[in-house]
């Protein structure tokens, strides 16, 4: 144990509030890693963490056995596997760890490898519920480690140039924001494939519960926790929150005082209890990153060409909108006085128009100023992951122990408004929120 690691322990311990400090790591050693959960996205958080580079995988546990053999397949049979997740947070090998588990345990393991002294790369919802946010920036704060959540959209060069854009001008004040995900398949709307060999034995299913309400083996519920609101937290938790952070990432909000959102179930009625088209409204109020504007989600698993996501931020002087790459799209304002101008008396036309004119000037639109016509399309570099900059902002976090931008503050801030968009549909009302202390009313 380094002596760094020490002091972060006996901080924590003593319950002091242990300020970002220098590691005495040199820049060639390893950072060694864990995994916690190795379904789909841990394992793909593990292999954009070893193409940054300078990092080693030394532990992987899952509470389904498979899932430990598939591991050691792919990075090597020394690699040490555990369904019990507490025996690698008690590695003193191990710097950080990726959590790639269901919702329902991200706080708890987050909030038990931190006080364990290690760094945490949290897959998004940062939690599953409202209450479990500030916990976890709590003992971010106590024991001074670095947890970064896994919304890879704020690492993003795509987001960065359409923040850039939105910040110098580019559509003029803003004022209403869209943002969708359309799914239309199976594998989209959560159908995932569950193993054959699935049984009690080669699965810990009282480690997969967790908090979760006791009941009997099931195994479509741990390999389709989604679609279940003991373990998961619906479309809002799994798609809108990333909307939700790459929107606070372009615009510097940090979140909505009002939340309404509706929704149901229409199509994928397979057992689970969540709705698969969800539509959210938000009031975001003026701050000093940006005026007052109002937002709109959808998310649907019934329409589209496969899958679709954008976003549509709306200025008094265009549009900017986000897809597979950036596009400003000027849009020349309106500035004829109303069409029933003639039906006035011609003298009382001219003084209309006199008025009119000194009231609305007519301008040039000072996005000519700064957007050269070379930037209406600003596309990606082919193969760009935005991922693989995630988890290079992660690491290089871990190795300096600076802070990052997705911290514990910043996930709950896109977490929050998610999880009070399911509040809303399920108990069917609006949300007040308090974006600055994350509290609901
Ligand atoms: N950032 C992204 O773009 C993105 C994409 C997909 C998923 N995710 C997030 O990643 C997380 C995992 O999603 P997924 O699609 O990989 O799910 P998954 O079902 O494929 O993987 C979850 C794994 O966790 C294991 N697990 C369950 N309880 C555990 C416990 N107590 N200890 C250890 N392992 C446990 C399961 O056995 C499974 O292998 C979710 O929170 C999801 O929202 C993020």
């Amino acid at each position: 144990m380094s002596t760094t690691r020490r002091h972060f322990l006996s901080a924590a311990a003593a319950g002091l509030a242990a300020p970002l400090m220098a590691q005495r790591r040199s820049a060639n050693d390893n950072i060694q890693i864990a995994l916690i959960g190795a379904g789909g996205m841990g394992s793909a958080d593990v292999r954009s963490s070893l193409a940054v580079g300078g990092v080693k995988l030394v532990a992987v546990s899952d509470i389904y056995e498979g899932r430990l053999t598939r591991a050691k397949e792919n990075w090597g049979s020394d690699l040490f596997t555990t369904r019990d997740y507490r025996e690698v947070l008690a590695r003193p090998d191990i710097d950080a760890v990726i959590i790639g588990t269901p919702d329902h345990w991200h706080q708890k393991i987050s909030i038990d490898a931190m006080n364990a002294g290690k760094d945490v790369y949290c897959e998004k919802p940062m939690v599953q519920h409202v209450d479990d946010g500030k916990p976890v920036i709590e003992a971010a704060r106590k024991t001074g480690r670095i947890i970064q959540v896994g919304s890879q959209r704020v690492s993003s060069i795509v987001y960065q140039k359409a923040k850039d854009l939105i910040q110098g001008g580019s559509i003029g004040q803003l004022n209403m924001v869209e943002a969708w995900w359309d799914r239309n398949s199976a594998i989209g709307a959560w159908q995932y494939s569950i193993p054959p060999d699935a049984t009690p034995d080669n699965i810990d299913w009282d480690r997969f519960l967790g908090r979760a309400p006791k009941l009997p083996f099931e195994p479509v519920r741990l390999f389709r926790w989604r679609n279940y609101r003991d373990y998961g937290t619906g479309v809002a938790g799994d798609l809108f929150v990333h909307l939700f952070s790459g929107m606070h990432f372009v615009t510097g909000a940090i979140g909505p005082q009002r939340v309404y959102a509706t929704g149901g179930l229409r199509f994928w009625k397979d057992g689970r209890d969540v709705p698969d088209v969800m539509l959210g409204l938000y009031d975001y109020a003026a701050s000093d990153k940006h005026p007052a504007f109002n937002l709109s989600l959808r998310v649907n698993f019934v329409d589209g060409a496969g899958e679709s996501s954008g976003f549509r931020f709306v200025g008094s002087e265009g549009i900017l909108t986000i897809g597979n790459g950036v596009t400003v799209t000027k849009t020349p304002r309106e500035s004829e006085p109303g069409y029933t101008i003639d039906t006035f008396p011609k003298a009382v036309q001219e003084t209309f128009l006199k008025e009119y004119s000194d009231k609305y000037p007519k301008q040039k639109a000072s996005a000519d100023a700064i957007r050269p016509e070379s930037e209406d399309k600003y596309l990606p570099p082919p193969g760009y992951s935005d991922h693989l900059d995630h988890h290079r902002n992660f690491i290089k976090a871990v190795r300096a122990h600076k802070p990052v931008i997705e911290d514990a503050v910043f996930g709950f801030r896109a977490a929050g408004p998610a999880l009070l968009s399911n509040i809303s549909v399920f108990e069917k009302r609006v949300c007040l929120w308090d974006p600055q202390t994350m509290t609901l009313s």
